[in-house]
């Protein structure tokens, strides 16, 4: 090998690693960003980055773009590790052309997308890009078309987690919108499908780039993004945290970690958690962290539809996807953003085989005409069929309220939860006992002893867990101080759970 060949190799490796120059760089970190490839540096774990397609150059000749190539052609693509385990990312420069999406830059985006399906391996996502490249007109489209394809090929095949750490507009949030979870940068990040300008032109509103499409909005209004960081290093912090509770793909199941925590330690401030009066809130979240492992929970939509509580945590060592009702925030009724949130998250545990720990305290549906107008009846049955086709180990605990619809809604025995617990302070009933009674007895209803009576009739009969439980719809009554052992143990035993599925081609989802 010539010295010359490998001073070539060296200077073209330098002009890669130098993408858009230094005063572009430097606009980069005026703004608080970090470059592509420093945020790879913070994703992966030390020097495990293989960089691939380094030298890779876009091929158009339109308005002046052939004195313009940059090596790598604005976005770094390759694999490395988080926690040992490999993953592919692809990061886009936004000191090159802004990072925007030519043919080339997509293809190899679609690249190492085809290699980590074939492999069995996450794909990570870091965007920051002012879109289509604009001087190539219709073929940069077509790349992301052909990104898109691969969103839906990969979806439910391999993790894909993508981190908004720029702009993003346009069609190009859909290739975000199509993978699992969305973590937005607050102040530098922006997703719409339409910018400020368009608005006013069309609708004469005027919004804020950040108002219309900021980590804020996104995260506590549309629900689009699942969790807002600082900056980007928190993001990508954030990212690596999330990777820990996943696999590698749906062929395998999510990692175990050897339990710290003692599996039968025991929670006595559980036994005076639920309040003397049915009406009266506590926050689910106590009971969560006193049943996980080492109250180490990562909340997923934490700001969004905080009436149910998303997120991973670690129970025994392995990794489950919790589900509750807060009934601190609208008293943990189902309303169509709850029912949305949560449906998205089951199927997604379920897709990779990440078991249902369910936390029920439901006082039913959110009444009303916005709910109704809204489609809850659509967005609620979303959640129903989430659990119903579910089939990962199912682990339900009933608290205290499991009225109605969302009592069979909420991972019941009926929708084959497979271990199915209520604390003795549990209400398993088709609504609240004034309700009822206020139906059933209409004639008392109007005399405030009689209709007591009445309500204290009802309650004194359903407002327990023992006439489920006498139906076997609960396997057994257990004390709150109890529940993370007995959890635990049903998460154990249900470790090698199957289910079979008669063939089909897909399911028809309410969507
Ligand atoms: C080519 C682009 C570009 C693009 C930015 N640049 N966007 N080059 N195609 N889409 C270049 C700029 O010319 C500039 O080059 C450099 O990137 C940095 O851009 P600035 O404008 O200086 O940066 P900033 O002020 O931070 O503004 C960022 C921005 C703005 C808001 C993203 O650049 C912008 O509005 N860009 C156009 C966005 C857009 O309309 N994209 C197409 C959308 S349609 P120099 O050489 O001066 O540094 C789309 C459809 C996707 O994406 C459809 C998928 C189906």
């Amino acid at each position: 090998m010539t010295s010359s060949i490998i001073t070539t190799l060296e200077e073209k490796r330098a002009a890669a690693r130098l993408g858009g120059g230094s005063a572009r760089i430097a606009k980069q970190h005026a703004q608080g960003k970090l470059t592509a490839r420093e945020r790879i540096a913070v994703l992966f774990d030390a020097d495990s980055f293989e960089e691939w397609d380094m030298f890779v150059e876009h091929r158009c000749t339109d308005f002046g773009m052939g004195d313009m190539t940059f090596p790598g052609d604005g976005v770094v693509t390759g694999y490395g590790t988080i926690h040992g385990r490999p993953a592919f990312v692809f990061s886009q420069d936004f000191t090159v052309l802004g990072g925007s999406l030519s043919e080339t830059h997509a293809a190899k985006i679609v690249k190492i997308m085809d290699q980590a399906m074939k492999s069995g391996i996450p794909i990570i996502g870091l965007n920051d890009s002012g879109g289509a490249r604009i001087q190539e007109g219709v073929a940069s489209l077509g790349g992301y078309a052909e990104v898109f394809q691969r969103n839906v090929d990969a979806s439910g095949v391999v993790p894909q987690i993508s981190v908004i750490m720029g702009p993003c507009a346009g069609g190009a949030v859909y290739s975000p919108a199509m993978t699992d979870f969305i973590f937005m940068v607050e102040g530098s990040s922006y997703m719409y499908v339409t910018g400020p300008d368009v608005v006013k032109t069309v609708t004469h509103e005027e919004v804020s780039h950040g108002d219309l499409g900021g980590a804020m909005t996104h995260t506590r209004k549309s629900g689009v993004a699942h969790k807002t960081y600082a900056d980007d290093i928190a993001a990508l912090m954030g990212v690596r945290a999330l990777m820990s509770y996943l696999p590698q793909s749906a062929a395998q199941k999510p990692p175990e970690l050897p339990a710290q925590d003692a599996i039968n330690r025991q929670s006595p401030a559980l036994d005076r958690i639920i309040p003397a009066n049915p009406n009266q809130p506590y926050d689910m979240k106590h009971i969560i962290s006193h049943i996980i492992d080492d109250d180490i929970f990562f909340e997923i939509h934490p700001d969004f539809a905080s009436n149910i509580i998303t997120g991973f945590a670690r129970m025994g060592g392995q990794s489950v996807a919790i589900i509750a009702n807060q009934p601190m925030v609208l008293a943990g009724c189902l309303d169509i953003n709850a029912a949305r949130k949560a449906a998205r998250f089951v199927r997604f545990a379920d897709a990779f085989n990440i078991p249902l720990v369910t936390l029920v305290d439901v006082p039913g549906f959110m009444p009303g005409t916005a709910q109704e107008y809204g489609g809850i009846i659509n967005h609620g049955a979303k959640l129903l069929f989430a659990y119903a086709e579910a089939s990962v180990p199912k682990v339900t605990l009933i608290t205290r309220k499991a009225y109605g619809g969302a009592y069979d809604v909420m991972s019941s025995k009926h929708l084959r939860g497979d271990v199915n617990y209520a604390w003795p302070s549990a209400e398993i009933a088709v609504m609240g006992a004034e309700g009822a009674a206020r139906i059933i007895f209409r004639a008392d209803s109007k005399d405030a002893d009689k209709l007591k009576q009445r309500s204290d009739e009802y309650r004194d009969k359903f407002a327990n867990p023992f006439i489920a439980a006498k139906r076997g719809y609960i396997d057994d009554v257990i004390m709150p101080h109890n529940s993370r052992f007995r959890m635990i143990r049903a998460l154990n035993m249900l470790r090698d759970k199957s289910v079979s599925q008669p063939p089909r081609k897909h399911n028809n989802l309410p969507l």
